[in-house]
């Protein structure tokens, strides 16, 4: 069942109450989680990114519900990992002409997953954009290494709305969709539970990634990553909160209990309280990552 995030965009995704883990035993679940793709109808239907592979006929057989598949003009695939590209095979069978966007890495990614099925990959570069009518356009952005060598995110003008892929997720399931709605302690800590445990080691990398966004001139509107929660209501927050308030390097340590902790009633505070919080101390959590499934070349 599809969700409304904004103007012509819904969440196609999956609600994962169930999973208990992830990247194996390594990262431990405990409210549930979220894989998050995007369907997108403007002058052209545009689908972006699917889920985890076991899901992929439960996915194929709820989109079929909302659309018929042949009116897809275009797949994005911001990473190969199969938490996201799970469905492509399954999809691909049905339209098996589709363009499906996405980085050259992202390519070998999929096709060493997969195999090589003759899928009509169009490969892009940062700043390269896709028409999709009603005077809106994808922007594509290069994500590598944040968290795989594949990455990237899908902003796209008019609702401003930046598909960040895993960066700015986390795993929590949020039936009600936004940040807005869900409770803002366990939101903050599962965020920043997620980008200790996947996005740290790359954290100098996000840094040079957020100027290298701002110099685009790109206005956010809302950040859809790919699990948990969409950042609707103040977006930018948890952005601030990563870079400026919770920068982890691999000597520092992370305390949870500083991260800020709001809730319904008692909301987060303003933006120039935050910035005088302390920084949290983030613990290197490089041995609680599990080795890629995939090796790839950068
Ligand atoms: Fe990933
Ligand atoms: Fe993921």
């Amino acid at each position: 069942m599809r969700k409304h995030v904004k103007g012509n965009v819904s969440w196609i995704g999956y609600v994962d109450w169930e999973l208990e883990s992830f990247h194996g035993d390594d990262y431990s679940i405990y409210n549930g989680s979220s894989q998050n793709a995007y369907l997108i109808e403007e002058e052209k239907t545009v689908l972006v990114d699917t889920i985890w592979v076991p899901h992929r006929f439960d996915f194929i057989e709820n989109l079929k519900k909302e659309i018929d598949l042949h009116k897809i003009d275009y797949i994005i695939a911001n990473h190969g990992e199969c938490d996201h590209s799970g469905a492509l095979t399954t999809l691909m069978e049905e339209i098996p002409d589709t363009p499906i966007y996405c980085t050259a890495n992202a390519v070998r990614s999929i096709e060493g997953q997969y195999g090589k099925r003759g899928w009509n990959f169009h490969v892009v570069k940062t700043g390269d954009s896709l028409d999709i009518g009603n005077g809106k356009k994808l922007i594509f952005v290069e994500m590598r290494m944040l968290h795989w060598p594949d990455s990237m995110a899908t902003y796209m003008t008019g609702d401003n709305i930046l598909f960040s892929m895993d960066a700015f997720g986390q795993h929590y399931a949020v039936e009600e969709l936004f940040n807005d709605k869900a409770d803002q302690c366990l939101l903050n800590r599962e965020a920043m539970k997620y980008f200790a445990n996947i996005l740290n080691p790359f954290a100098p990398i996000l840094t040079k990634k957020l100027e290298e966004i701002g110099k685009l001139n790109l206005p956010i509107g809302m950040i859809a990553p790919s699990h948990g929660a969409i950042w609707r209501t103040d977006p930018l927050q948890i952005v601030e909160n990563t870079p400026s308030g919770l920068m982890p390097t691999r000597k520092t340590r992370l305390p949870l209990p500083t991260i800020p902790c709001g809730t319904a009633q008692n909301p987060l505070p303003t933006r120039s309280l935050r910035k005088s919080m302390p920084r949290a101390r983030i613990q290197s959590s490089r041995s609680s990552i599990s080795p890629s499934p995939i090796r790839m070349k950068s």
